[in-house]
């Protein structure tokens, strides 16, 4: 990677704004997955070991619209309180606040600074807001080495508007703007881009989880040990188009899963019942099967699945679940899981594979009743010698709540981020940072 890291400049004594991706799962104020704050901890540690003053920053969640100096309504909410009569506005009203508030209490990053703090075994002062006053007295009172976590950027209207003012708000906090947020660096958001795209912040550089992703997956896209494997599952093949694309440039085996899947198998001419299909992207699946053709490429599709009367709701109820040949799906049935037989065939697949990449469920694997095609291919990725790696997401999840996590050569922090790299596009948070001399 041409852009410049942490190690390329001068940073003792320095102030360091550092975006982080800290957007991590909580249940009842507890975090569930830490792999993105401990993909952070080597940047943090480097930074204060070294004498920077570091100035954590970082979205969770997608926040109600909330003001520092107070919260209001969105432009969707405004409009529909001015629709209703007159009598009814102020009931309306309260109750979009009561639940702008509610987001704040549940989208806080306290939580995420004591966590923090007790894994560097440091004090990590918590500021009440992104550049408040409360954040503006820790980062005056900062000494070299100290830790300061800002709140929820989103909590900030300005933060997803790429809003100047915030910009400049921030970048008075810093001498250096440091990027280590790869699962966001896909979002070209103030914090993330705008910061550094209006050039108030001149020193601009990325930090080791950035730097240790982009080399482990471009390296695996530029340079792959062959034979290489690409899977991808997920439920929308809209939003996978030029991923398929550009893997079948790539890749020696492309294995598609999820509902996803059924949108190629109605476009091979098969009756899919009542599975997700996409009828506008059929042709789009005709020209990538040929295209996997000319170019001499495996193509996998699944040729068995798990069928069912009635999507669970919810999500992980209990329901009655078959297994039929990809040619007999009955009429009035859903498939949401890949069938054993396919599970084999794809486990083969991998089974001599020396690089694979993985991003996306074969099926609703919430469900216990259509899990099994997610777990086979996670077990196969387990058992390989292959450079595996995941890209994040629901395969990450997956891969990390079956215990394989540590039988993988690397579990990317960024779903999205990955994806749109897979696609083989250019991420602005990273793009925006100083090139190398
Ligand atoms: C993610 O979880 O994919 C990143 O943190 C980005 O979050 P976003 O999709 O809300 O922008």
């Amino acid at each position: 990677m041409n852009k410049k890291s942490i190690k390329d400049v001068e940073v003792s004594g320095k102030r360091c704004l550092v975006r982080v991706d800290f957007n991590v799962p909580m249940k009842d104020g507890v975090i569930t997955d830490e792999n993105r704050i401990d993909g952070a901890i080597p940047t943090i540690k480097y930074l204060a070991d070294k004498g920077a003053k570091v100035i954590l920053c970082s979205h969770m969640g997608k926040p109600h619209n909330i003001f520092t100096e107070g919260f209001g309504l969105n432009k969707k909410e405004k409009k529909a309180v001015e629709a209703l009569p007159e009598e009814e506005r102020a009931a309306a009203t309260a109750e979009y606040l009561k639940k702008a508030l509610k987001d704040k209490e549940k989208l806080t990053l306290r939580p995420v600074a004591v966590r923090l703090s007790e894994k560097l075994g440091k004090k990590v002062v918590f500021a009440e807001d992104v550049v408040g006053e409360s954040a503006k007295a820790a980062v005056a009172n900062m000494k070299d080495g100290d830790i300061v976590l800002l709140e929820n950027t989103r909590f900030e209207a300005g933060e997803e508007k790429r809003d100047e003012e915030l910009c400049k708000k921030l970048a008075a906090f810093c001498d250096i703007y440091v990027n280590d947020a790869f699962g966001t660096a896909h979002r070209s958001h103030a914090t993330t881009a705008a910061i550094v795209e209006y050039g108030l912040v001149k020193t601009a550089v990325c930090g080791f989880l950035i730097e240790k992703e982009l080399s482990v997956m471009a390296n695996a896209l530029e340079n792959p040990v062959r034979p290489f494997v690409a899977i991808l599952g997920g439920a929308k093949i809209s939003d996978k188009l030029k991923v398929i694309d550009n893997l079948l440039n790539k890749c020696d085996t492309l294995i598609i899963g999820g509902g996803m899947a059924y949108t190629f198998i109605k476009a091979k001419g098969y009756s899919v019942g009542n599975s997700l299909v996409d009828d506008e992207q059929i042709g789009y699946c005709n020209e990538m099967m040929e295209k996997a053709k000319t170019l001499g490429k495996q193509l996998y599709l699944p040729i068995d699945v798990v069928v069912t009367e009635k999507f669970p709701d919810p999500i992980d109820a209990k329901v009655d679940a078959t297994i039929c040949d990809i040619d007999k799906i009955p009429a009035d049935k859903e498939a949401l899981d890949i069938g054993p037989k396919t599970r084999a065939l794809y486990a083969e697949a991998v089974k001599n594979a020396k690089t694979v990449i993985w991003n996306g469920p074969m099926g609703v694997s919430e469900n216990p009743c259509f899990a099994s095609g997610t777990i086979a291919v996670a077990k196969a990725l387990a058992d390989t010698t292959a450079t595996t790696i995941i890209g994040g997401g629901d395969s990450a999840a997956a891969v990390k709540n079956l215990g394989f996590a540590d039988k993988m050569t690397h579990i990317s922090t960024g779903g999205g981020a990955s994806l749109e790299l897979f696609e083989g596009k250019k991420l602005p948070g990273i793009e925006c940072l100083n090139d190398k001399d």
